[in-house]
């Protein structure tokens, strides 16, 4: 890609029509060798992935659905790290090239204004304790329009056309979106998390909010407070104590 000044991702990079999910070709490229930071980028994926066995929808051409190979030197109960250093810099480089007020909702949705504009999935290889490698999955609905999203999602989600009013042109917004993912890929590995959790909780919309929390285990009600030095959710429950979330799902409460 043209006028891309990152030193490590995108370097190497698919571009593909159809697939059926970007994850898994970038899971099957890392399997068979390829350097970090390789990007698959595809059209449109005819079995995009989500959280929890969800669909991703990915009209052709309509969003930037794309997947990066990473080989960071940590341990399994790092990985959660990944998913908030990517939503970080997301929703910092949209906010940069678009001017769209994009906010990140526990632990990996980037939202605005209460509604999902990109989804992030992250998906990793491990032997034991460490890791091999990890795949980020992206998916941002850029140029979609209101009506074009099946019935279902059309009260839940947005694109950056419907919110910036105007078409986005997505390969200078791919190349934004790899060199801030970059930057905060290199700040977390030379710095640590502190660095990025401080980020993170700027960017959080849904902090000091209610919450609904769903686990395989429980659904309950509660104020997420903060976030702890792992990146687990600490959500207040009605009885006063302070429950750690590391993987669930979170949804916004009303009053
Ligand atoms: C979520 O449920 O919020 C995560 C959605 C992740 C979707 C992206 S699109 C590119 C990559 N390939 C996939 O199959 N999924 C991710």
């Amino acid at each position: 890609m043209s006028g891309l000044s990152t030193s490590v991702l995108g370097l190497n990079l698919v571009h593909m029509e159809e697939v059926a999910s970007t994850n898994a070709e970038a899971k099957k490229l890392a399997r068979e060798g390829c350097p970090e930071g390789t990007v698959i980028v595809a059209e449109t994926q005819k079995g995009g992935k989500g959280r929890l066995g969800r669909v991703w929808f990915s009209p052709r051409s309509r969003g930037l659905w794309f997947s990066i190979v990473l080989r960071p030197p940590i341990n399994l109960v790092d990985t959660p790290q990944v998913t908030m250093v990517t939503a970080v810099a997301v929703a910092t480089a949209v906010r940069e090239h678009t001017g769209v007020p994009a906010g990140i909702k526990w632990p990996n949705d980037i939202l605005v204004d209460g509604k999902k504009i990109c989804g992030i999935l992250v998906e990793l290889n491990a032997e034991m304790d460490c890791v091999n490698f990890l795949v980020a999955g992206i998916g941002l609905n850029v140029n979609i329009k209101k009506n074009e999203f099946p019935p279902e999602l059309a009260d839940i989600v947005t694109s950056l056309e419907i919110e910036s009013g105007q078409h986005i042109y997505r390969v200078p917004l791919l190349r934004c979106l790899l060199q801030h993912l970059e930057k905060w890929y290199h700040r977390w590995l030379n710095e640590g998390f502190a660095a990025v959790l401080n980020k993170w909780r700027q960017m959080c919309v849904t902090l000091d909010c209610p919450v609904t929390v769903h686990t395989i285990k429980e659904t309950y009600s509660g104020y997420a407070v903060d976030v702890d030095d792992t990146g687990a959710l600490l959500v207040r429950t009605g009885d006063g104590s302070v429950q750690r979330l590391i993987a669930g799902e979170v949804t916004l409460r009303k009053q």
